[in-house]
């Protein structure tokens, strides 16, 4: 299959808008180092994140909270070398944010200052609003992040569907509102109901990306390393897995070990 590319211009947030506004679905995948980056910005990606998912798939923690904001900044300092056209959009890692708007504000900088990345994305409403408007006004583009928000995994204390009760849904439709107001130019909708997605998605007049969030947000994301099919545990019915990477490369992993025992590599032409 060829890759996707009607449109070589770099991907900006006002372009996200505008095809929010014309109705063309935005892809957006997670990335985190350089190689990958570079191959999934070839194929055509609308937006890259480099998304504390990192935690999990690249430093094999349980939750998203313990990677840090260093480590966030060398993430994306190797996916930003790699990536030509699509936006690079960086997470701000829990603890980084929350309750404090002038470190808030100080972690976007260092993010934006140290990675050359194009944005970055903070989960919750209406509790990060002081931080929300002071990044803002630092003239840092920020996409929101509401429903199952991972940092917040041990207030949930469950990674099921958020918002099917009529209080949390109002409550999520009023702070994608408030995002939309403040300034934000895109919000993820991370595993809700697809019928509560598509009344955000018509209310707000900024894109809505969605995971486990069905079909009618502007746009869709996931985890890399769960779309490849290299991380096998998680399995959760919003994902589609696109390929089975994880015996793929332990397949060629095992012949590349079988031809070393077996004294077939290197043969003679691969020798100096
Ligand atoms: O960190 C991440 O990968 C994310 C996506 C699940 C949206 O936030």
């Amino acid at each position: 299959m060829s890759t996707y590319t009607e449109d070589l211009r770099a991907v900006t947030t006002q372009r996200l808008i505008e095809m929010k506004q014309r109705g063309e679905k935005i892809a957006m995948l997670t990335a985190y180092d350089y190689s990958m980056a570079s191959i999934i910005d070839k194929a055509g990606m609308d937006v890259i994140l480099v998304g504390d998912s990192a935690s999990n798939v690249m430093a094999g923690n349980s939750t998203t909270l313990p990677v840090t904001l260093d480590q966030m900044i060398w993430y994306t300092q190797a996916v930003r070398k790699a990536v030509k056209r699509a936006l690079v959009v960086a997470d701000l890692p829990f603890g980084s944010y929350q309750g404090n708007s002038k470190e808030a504000v100080h972690s976007a900088i260092r993010m934006m200052k140290e990675t050359g990345c194009d944005a970055i994305k903070i989960e919750g409403g209406l509790e990060i609003k002081d931080s929300v408007q002071r990044i803002l006004s630092a003239g840092i583009p920020i996409m929101g992040h509401l429903g199952l928000t991972p940092q917040s995994i041990n207030k949930f204390g469950t990674y099921a569907v958020r918002a099917r009760e009529t209080e949390e849904a109002q409550k999520l439709l009023d702070d994608a509102q408030l995002l939309d107001e403040l300034g934000c130019f895109g919000i993820v909708l991370e595993k809700i109901p697809a019928d509560l997605a598509k009344r955000v998605t018509e209310t707000v007049h900024i894109p809505t990306i969605g995971i486990g969030a069905g079909p009618h947000t502007d746009g869709q994301v996931l985890v890399m390393h769960d779309m490849l099919g290299i991380n096998t545990e998680f399995s959760p019915r919003f994902l589609r897995r696109y390929a089975n990477l994880h015996d793929e490369i332990k397949n060629s992993v095992a012949h590349y070990i079988k031809d070393i025992k077996n004294h077939d590599f290197p043969n003679e032409k691969e020798s100096y």
